[in-house]
């Protein structure tokens, strides 16, 4: 027994040393990889293009004018080819000439439009767009249209349809239409199980369609469904299939109940559907006949799904970094930063930015990220990095926005990028709608 302790006593410091070690190296192997690499590709094209054009000096929101071409040309390839006219989602494509590029490519004057300021704007501005509003604005927003009309030669008793979700709002527009004795346009907004609001019950729709039959100033002109659920729901056991087919017949179960209603119908009516998470799978064979599309044509990271797997995202957010230097966090984290810094080869870099703090993450160059350490800044935004960025002052970075809505608003005139150089500005819409 005696002779057996040391010996055991040694296999303890044996079996502990190993377990230390294996520690060790695992901790060792849990240890970030260098994230970090130089600015290459099309960023590094884009950001020459922009010094060339001398607008490398403050945020600036570019669009790739061949990757927004080539997704409007495959958005608009699958509404053709399910014989489903395409309507651009004003909103997320806020930019008159932004609309244009997307329309000409896509070869239609449709648009779903959110607010009366922009409602106005295109009126004005483009008078052959034929314009669907995609939720339902206060009565007082129609009445405010009608009593200013854009002197464009846009005509509304041909061209806007109003949204409408509920009897009570219907009397309102018919309040309006009396009142200025012109007629309105009526679509009504149908719930297809989002429930974001609008008719929900047949009978409710029958209620609403009698009312349009007995007001001769009311003209009923289509349905709006919005489906975006089915792409936001968790796919267990076939859910968004299950969910997709209940949008399919809803949506034609108020179509049957339309047409089984004594109001006489003055086609084309417009039955609408669908976002850029849904579009593609509508192919024609349901109710609607036409599908809203915005986002997608530039692809924000919000929409990056395997239903548009074969899309590009076409706008980033170029910056330059106004400073660069070893990664110290304030006083009083001083430790935790040093720590950080140690154990994470990518926060050893500090590069402070230009603005920052956009619904965006940091795409290019690789490997640079935010800090917990520092917060977010709109003024100096810190990104960390390995410092295999290789960034200087003045060189650029690139952010990919999450949403084209608002965030294509914050940065004025979106800078056209073509065949390596700048080639366009396009205006964008006032921040406000
Ligand atoms: C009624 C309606 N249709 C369609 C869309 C889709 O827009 P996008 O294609 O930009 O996702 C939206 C977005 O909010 C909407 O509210």
């Amino acid at each position: 027994m005696k002779n057996n302790r040391p010996g055991l006593l040694n296999r303890r410091r044996v079996v502990a040393a190993g377990a230390l070690a294996a520690s060790g190296a695992a901790l060792l192997a849990a240890r970030p990889a260098d994230r970090g690499a130089p600015q290459a590709g099309d960023f590094a094209a884009i950001a020459q293009a922009l010094k060339a054009a001398g607008m490398a000096s403050t945020p600036t929101l570019v669009v790739d004018r061949a990757r927004l071409r080539a997704n409007a040309a495959k958005v608009q390839a699958h509404a053709q080819g399910h014989r489903l006219a395409l309507r651009l989602v004003n909103k997320s494509l806020p930019s008159l000439r932004l609309l244009d590029e997307v329309g000409a490519a896509a070869a239609g004057a449709r648009q779903m439009v959110f607010s009366l300021p922009y409602l106005a704007l295109v009126a004005q501005e483009r008078p052959h767009t034929d314009v669907l509003l995609g939720k339902p604005l206060p009565a007082a927003a129609a009445a405010a249209f009608l009593a200013a009309p854009p002197a464009s030669g846009f005509d509304p008793a041909r061209q806007l349809q109003w949204l409408v979700d509920t009897p009570q709002r219907l009397a309102q527009y018919r309040e309006v239409a009396r009142g200025r004795g012109q007629p309105l346009r009526i679509n009504i907004e149908i719930d297809v199980g989002l429930h974001r609001g609008g008719v929900a019950d047949e009978e409710t729709l029958r209620s609403m369609l009698q009312m349009v039959l007995e007001e001769p100033l009311l003209r009923f002109a289509g349905f709006m469904g919005y489906d975006a659920h089915t792409q936001k729901i968790p796919d267990i056991v076939g859910a968004r299939e299950r969910v997709h087919r209940q949008v399919l017949e809803t949506y034609q179960r108020f179509v049957d109940a339309l047409r089984a209603s004594p109001l006489p119908l003055a086609e084309p009516l417009t039955f609408n559907t669908a976002g850029s998470p849904t579009f593609r799978l509508h192919d024609g064979s349901g109710a609607a006949n036409e599908v809203a599309v915005g986002s997608a044509m530039v692809l924000p990271s919000d929409f990056d799904t395997p239903l548009l797997a074969d899309l590009q995202p076409a706008v980033w957010i170029a910056t330059p970094v106004l400073k660069v230097g070893d990664f110290a966090a304030p006083n009083g984290v001083g430790a935790l930063g040093r720590l950080a810094r140690a154990w994470d080869i990518n926060q050893r870099t500090a590069h402070f930015i230009h603005g920052g703090n956009w619904l965006a993450d940091p795409v290019s160059p690789p490997g640079l990220g935010t800090s917990a350490l520092m917060g977010l800044s709109s003024n100096q935004q810190l990104l960390v990095g390995s410092g295999g960025q290789a960034l200087r002052p003045d060189d650029m970075v690139f952010f990919r926005p999450r949403q084209s809505e608002a965030v294509l608003q914050q940065f004025g005139d979106i800078v056209v990028y073509e065949g390596g150089q700048v080639v366009d500005q396009w205006p964008v819409f006032p921040a406000r709608g």
